[in-house]
């Protein structure tokens, strides 16, 4: 595949939810390796930009812009003079979004909307919204939400009309090492013996926040516009993870929780009839004439997937070892720890928080996740 040029040095990036795990490892990406001329964080919480700004020791380039995404005042005055956004501000947790599903709306999916708004009206050129395996063929309100969201970030290239300004959308599944995944939940009850696994059959994908990041950036150089970026990724049996995590612990089975699934998929059977496979990731192309209109051809080296095909975490071909999720675990109980000390409001903990190590590269270079090439 080839990229289109982005000249980061001459851009300025707005992050919505720039404070989360997503946000504070592109912002490490885009600083150290994009060098780009200013990059806006845009999210609610003041204490999280604090210590963001101490992480990143008032790194020259950054902008802190406290808004929440429901108001779309105060996201068109943050969008002023910006050119790349990547938007990432979310309530992501299942059960959050199962028990305030007005709230998971309002910030989801309206607040996708007025993304989309601020953006045309500012005339910023790429959007790039994050979406999850639960967007697919969702049972539980965020997956909803998420769907309706890649449905608005797709649709979105026909509002902005002759303008140059195009959205796409990256699907992909759990994150290692964000905030909320089982893998600190693991690490907390290992000290009681037990762990509360859901189902000893169930499995998702994961992918490391490295990865994530990486192969995110390279959708936005790739993007034309309407697609969905899958990357392909690693599958794990939440049981192996269980073991992984403590090996002398039983493991006690609670039972699917309301709104989980068994396996999580990523590109579902209907997806795959407009889906092209890469050696590295799947598009899924939308079914809009609007597609044709902007005279897109796909990137070179695409395989239509074969009838009948889905992409999902039981079928896949990919699967973690022991030693990789021992590995990985390992990482994140070093994050874990680092963001239990950043939950901390004194600036001492904060700062000592200030200039860990975002990515872990051993476990990363063995896992060696797609991105577009
Ligand atoms: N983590 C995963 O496993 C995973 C997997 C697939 C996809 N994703 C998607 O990736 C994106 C980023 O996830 P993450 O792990 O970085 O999440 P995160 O760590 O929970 O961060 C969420 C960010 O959004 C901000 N935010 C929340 N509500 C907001 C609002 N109304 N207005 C403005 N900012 C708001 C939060 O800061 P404040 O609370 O201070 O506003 C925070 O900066 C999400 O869209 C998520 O759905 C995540």
């Amino acid at each position: 595949m080839s990229s289109m040029s982005v000249d980061w040095s001459d851009a300025c990036v707005l992050i919505t939810g720039g404070t989360g795990s997503f946000g504070r490892a592109m912002t490490r990406l885009l600083l150290e390796e994009r060098h780009v001329r200013r990059l806006v964080i845009f999210s609610r919480g003041e204490m999280k930009q604090l210590n963001m700004r101490r992480e990143f020791k008032d790194h020259p380039a950054l902008r802190f812009f406290i808004g929440d995404v429901r108001d779309l005042d105060r996201l068109r005055l943050a969008m002023r003079g910006v050119d790349v956004v990547f938007h990432a501000a979310a309530l992501k947790q299942v059960p959050v979004a199962e028990y305030n599903p007005f709230e998971a709306i309002l910030t989801n999916v309206h607040g996708a909307a007025n993304v989309i708004r601020a953006c045309i009206d500012a005339g910023v050129k790429r959007i790039m919204a994050l979406s999850s395996d639960k967007a697919t063929n969702p049972i539980n309100l965020y997956g909803a939400t998420k769907l309706c969201a890649e449905k608005l970030f797709v649709a979105a290239n026909s509002y902005a009309g002759g303008l140059d300004t195009r959205f796409a959308v990256v699907r992909y599944g759990n994150v290692v090492g964000s905030r909320g995944s089982v893998i600190p939940l693991f690490l907390e009850k290992r000290r009681t013996g037990r762990l509360p696994v859901t189902d000893e059959r169930m499995t998702r994908f994961w992918i490391t926040l490295d990865q994530a990041t990486r192969f995110t950036l390279g959708c936005i150089e790739l993007m034309h516009g309407g697609e969905i970026f899958v990357p392909k990724i690693p599958s794990m049996r939440i049981v192996d993870l269980a073991r992984a995590i403590a090996p002398g612990c039983q493991c006690e089975v609670v039972g699917i929780r309301p709104g989980e699934k068994l396996h999580e998929t990523l590109v579902s059977e209907d997806d795959a009839r407009t889906t092209l496979m890469y050696d590295n990731c799947f598009i899924i192309q939308p079914h809009h004439h609007m597609w044709d209109d902007l005279g897109y051809e796909p990137p070179n080296g695409g395989e239509p997937c074969p009838d009948g095909f889905r992409y999902g975490s039981d079928s896949n071909t990919w699967w973690l070892s022991a030693e990789q999720i021992r590995s990985l675990v390992q990482a994140d109980e070093r994050r874990y720890k680092s963001d239990a000390a950043e939950e901390q409001p004194d600036a001492e903990a904060a700062l000592s928080y200030a200039g860990r190590p975002v990515d872990e590269p051993n476990v990363e270079n063995r896992l060696e996740a797609g991105r577009p090439a």
